[in-house]
């Protein structure tokens, strides 16, 4: 038992008033504290955005060319990462419990590219998600889908689990291969998946107007990376989205399929931490590449 504290000289600053200061993230203020804890694993409070390293591919493609041996490629771009994005599978099999930075779980799943992807239900229970230490969950929403209105209650459903535990939860805007990928489209669906309480929505960049896209969503939007660019485009893809108001990118083919994804993963976080020019990180990229 220790002693009673019976000092009389105790500092308690009345004239100085507690500071109580606003969380980082944009909309995220009234979160409860454990969730602003994730998200702060996922967000780098020092520049209040993220590089997501996404590799969670094989949940419906199996192994994806990068991926084919998720330790030998992977791995190593890890330190480079602020966040991985995985399912629990790859999660368990290959990433060293060591990682101690954000991880969000790939959280629905069903069909293959055999079959209509839309089709998802939810592939994870919040006591899973908890063992596992995640900073949220990803839920892919398919608006204008076949399964729409599933993938929606996907989301909601995985939002109630997740706000019960203080998971935050990653909306995934899922667009369908026929339909327009524009900022009208963007809109609506990133809008829909705050407005029915995600944390936060991964979406793609479009060239046009993708500042509306980011204006109308009141939480934090970040990019994926979709298909394999030259990685000049995909820097300068990275740099207009930041500018452009994202909150940084979930970043997978673009990183582990070029030819050098070490120097690439650094290139895009001097772009999403730092807003350098993509010139200047291009010349990073060609640089640490040569160097090795
Ligand atoms: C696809 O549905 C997966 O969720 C990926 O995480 C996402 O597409 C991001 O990866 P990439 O940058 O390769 O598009």
């Amino acid at each position: 038992m220790p002693e009673a504290d019976a000092r009389e000289d105790k500092n308690f600053h009345t004239g100085v008033p507690q500071k109580s200061e606003g969380f980082f993230l944009k909309g995220s203020n009234a979160l409860d504290w454990g969730l602003k804890n994730r998200l702060a694993r996922i967000f780098d409070p020092s520049s209040g955005r993220t590089v997501m390293l996404a590799i969670d591919h094989g949940y419906f493609q199996g192994p994806t060319t990068g991926l084919e041996r998720v330790d030998l490629s992977i791995v190593p771009l890890l330190p480079h990462s602020d966040t991985l994005m995985c399912t629990r599978g790859i999660l368990r099999s290959v990433i060293p419990p060591t990682y101690t930075k954000g991880i969000v779980i790939r959280a629905s799943g069903g069909p293959s590219i055999l079959k209509e992807l839309s089709d998802e239900e939810l592939a994870i229970s919040i006591e899973e998600a908890i063992r596992l230490n995640v900073s949220a969950m990803a839920v892919q929403v398919f608006i204008g889908g076949e399964h729409e209105t599933r993938s929606v209650h996907n989301l909601t459903r995985l939002v109630d689990m997740g706000n019960g535990a203080g998971i935050a939860t990653l909306a995934v805007t899922a667009v369908g291969r026929d339909m327009v990928r524009d900022a009208k489209y963007m809109r609506l669906a990133c809008r829909i998946c705050a407005e029915l309480g995600a944390s936060y929505v991964k979406t793609y960049f479009v060239d046009e107007d993708f500042e509306t896209v980011t204006a109308s969503c009141p939480i934090p939007i970040v990019i994926a990376g979709g298909k394999k660019l030259p990685e000049r485009a995909a820097l300068q893809m990275a740099y207009d989205a930041i500018q452009q108001g994202a909150a940084g990118v979930d970043m997978g083919r673009n990183i582990f399929q070029s030819e050098a994804p070490i120097a690439m993963i650094q290139a895009v976080r001097r772009v999403v931490h730092e807003s350098e020019k993509p010139d200047v990180a291009y010349e990073y990229f060609l640089d640490s590449k040569d160097r090795g």
